[in-house]
C-alpha cells in the first residue's frame, strides 16, 4: 500500500494541464468519489492495525498533496486567462521616463546658489498674510493703491486676511525675530489680482534678499547686484540703477541689465534701449526698521526684490507667462538638460 502511494504521490508531481478542462479531469480522475486517491481510502480498511497509524498519515498526505497540486493547476490557468501567460515578471523593466526639474525651480535654485555664496540663507514665511506683514509694516500709505481690491486677494476683511502680494512680507517676519546681522533670501509664490494673459499672471514668484547690519551702505547694495547679475548672466553683464520709489526703501532704485541678445546695441528685446529692467532695490526705509523692532540709528539695511519669471524669460526667452503653470510636457522637456 505505501508503494502505492508514493507511485501516486509522483505521478501527481508530474501532473501537467493544458486548459481549464484537463484540470477538471484531473479532479475527476483523482479526487473524485470514483477517484484513485478515494478508493485508497476505500482499501484502507484491509491495512493490518499495526499499520494504520503510518498509512493512514500517508494517506491524508497524498490527498492534500493532490488537492494543492490541483488547485495549482488551476490558478495557473486563471491566471493564464489575464495574459500573463508567458511574461518573463523577473525581466528588467524597461527604463522608466524621469520627469523634468520645472524651469523655475530651476532659476530659484540658482539664485538662492548665487547668494549663498554671499553668505544668505533661504527664510521662508506664508502665502496667507495679514495687512501688518504685507503692507503696515512696510511703510504703504493707508490709500496706497496696492492695498485695494483691485490688486490684491483678500480672503476676509477686517481683520484683513489677504494673499502676499510680494515677499517682502518675509523681511517684516524675519526683522520681528531677529537682531541684526540679518542677512536672508525669501523665495516664494506671491498672488496679484490680474487678469491672466501672456504678460501678467494671477500668481507668479519672487526672491526677496535682506541684509541689515551695522554701516550696511548704497555701495553694499550695489556690488551684490553686480555680483549677482554677472553670476547669474554672465561675467561681461553690465548693471545700471535708475531712481525709483518703493514704500519699504529709501533711495530706492530699479536695476536693469545691459540686453545680452543685441550687446547692449539697441533690439526689440530691449525695445531699443540696450537694457532691460530686472529687480527692485534700495536701503530700508528707517521707519520699517523700527516698526519692526530693529534700532534704525545703530543699523543701517538694504533690500531687493525681483520676480524668478522675469529672471526666467531673460535666460530661456519664454514668451508666453502661462507656460509656466500649465504643465505642457513639451514645454517642460526643453529643459531637460538646462
Ligand atoms: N516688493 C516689490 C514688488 O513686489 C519688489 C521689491 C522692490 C522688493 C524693492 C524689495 C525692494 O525688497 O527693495 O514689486
Amino acid at each position: 500500500m505505501i508503494d502505492k502511494i508514493n507511485a501516486l504521490k509522483a505521478r501527481i508531481e508530474g501532473l501537467t494541464a493544458a486548459n481549464d478542462a484537463e484540470v477538471e479531469a484531473l479532479r475527476v480522475r483523482y479526487l473524485s468519489k470514483k477517484g484513485e486517491i478515494t478508493s485508497l481510502f476505500n482499501d484502507f480498511r484491509t491495512v493490518p492495525a499495526d499499520q494504520k497509524k503510518a498509512i493512514g498519515q500517508a494517506l491524508n498526505e497524498l490527498k492534500n498533496f493532490a488537492t494543492e497540486r490541483i488547485n495549482a493547476l488551476r490558478d495557473a490557468m486563471a491566471s493564464a486567462d489575464t495574459g500573463l501567460d508567458g511574461l518573463d515578471l523577473t525581466r528588467t523593466a524597461a527604463p522608466m521616463r524621469l520627469g523634468t526639474r520645472h524651469p523655475l525651480s530651476l532659476v530659484r535654485e540658482e539664485i538662492i546658489a548665487i547668494f549663498r555664496r554671499l553668505g544668505f540663507t533661504v527664510a521662508e514665511g506664508p502665502e496667507i498674510e495679514d495687512d501688518w506683514h504685507v503692507f503696515e509694516s512696510l511703510n504703504f500709505a493707508a490709500d496706497h493703491p496696492a492695498r485695494d481690491m483691485q490688486d490684491t486677494f483678500f480672503i476676509q476683511r477686517s481683520p484683513d486676511v489677504l494673499l502676499r502680494t510680494h515677499t517682502s512680507s518675509v523681511q517684516t517676519r524675519v526683522m520681528e525675530k531677529t537682531q541684526p546681522p540679518v542677512r536672508i533670501i525669501c523665495p516664494g509664490r506671491v498672488y496679484r489680482n490680474e487678469a491672466i494673459s501672456a504678460r501678467a499672471h494671477c500668481f507668479f514668484h519672487q526672491v526677496e534678499a535682506l541684509y541689515i547690519d551695522k554701516n550696511v551702505s548704497f555701495a553694499d547694495l550695489r556690488q551684490t547686484l553686480l555680483y549677482f547679475a554677472r553670476e547669474m548672466f554672465g561675467p561681461e553683464t553690465k548693471i545700471r540703477l535708475r531712481p525709483s520709489y518703493f514704500p519699504f526703501t529709501e533711495p530706492s532704485a530699479e536695476m536693469d541689465i545691459s540686453c545680452d541678445l543685441c550687446g547692449g546695441k539697441g533690439c526689440s528685446f530691449c525695445k531699443g534701449t540696450g537694457w532691460v529692467e530686472i529687480l527692485g532695490c534700495g536701503m530700508v526705509d528707517p521707519n520699517v526698521l523700527d516698526a519692526c523692532g530693529i534700532d534704525s540709528k545703530e543699523y543701517t539695511g538694504f533690500a531687493l526684490g525681483m520676480g524668478i519669471e522675469r529672471i526666467t524669460n531673460l535666460k530661456y526667452r519664454v514668451k508666453d507667462l502661462r507656460m509656466f503653470s500649465e504643465n505642457d510636457v513639451r514645454f517642460l522637456d526643453e529643459f531637460i538638460d538646462a
